[in-house]
């Protein structure tokens, strides 16, 4: 898997939000080489949890944040979330139960969704946020 890296294109324009994103991308990177350089299960299992954790916690400031902005995509974007912590939880659930290995296809699963949760979802509130500020 290449390009597991945040890209400039990924900016939402709120830094904070902006510093996550790039965060749960080393989570994944660090992942890929934990999967990839056949290290033991515990590294693995502690570094999906890690990953887990942290997108939570992540998705519940974003949530926050959009909250008291009264922004309007904000049920969409609480799906969304919902969505990619179950995935994330089935994914801990069956590598736990005795899963041979990590596939690197499901990290890039990962890497894609939240990629096009960024440009198609995240950057809407980035727009509404900057068009507040005036
Ligand atoms: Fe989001
Ligand atoms: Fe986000």
């Amino acid at each position: 898997m290449s390009s597991l890296t945040w890209k400039d294109g990924f900016r939402t324009g709120i830094e904070e939000m902006d510093k996550h994103h790039k965060k749960f991308f080393d989570y994944l990177a660090k992942l890929e080489g934990a999967a990839g350089g056949n290290r033991g299960r515990d590294v693995i299992e502690r570094g999906l949890k890690m990953a887990d954790d942290y997108v939570r916690y992540h998705f519940t400031e974003e949530e926050k944040l959009l909250e008291n902005a009264g922004f309007s995509g904000l049920s969409h974007q609480k799906k969304e979330h919902e969505f990619f912590v179950s995935q994330v939880k089935e994914l801990r659930e069956s590598y736990s139960k005795g899963d041979a290995c990590l596939p690197i296809s499901t990290l890039v699963f990962l890497r894609d969704w939240f990629s096009h949760h960024i440009l198609d979802e995240d950057k809407k509130y980035g727009e509404f946020l900057a068009s507040m500020k005036g």
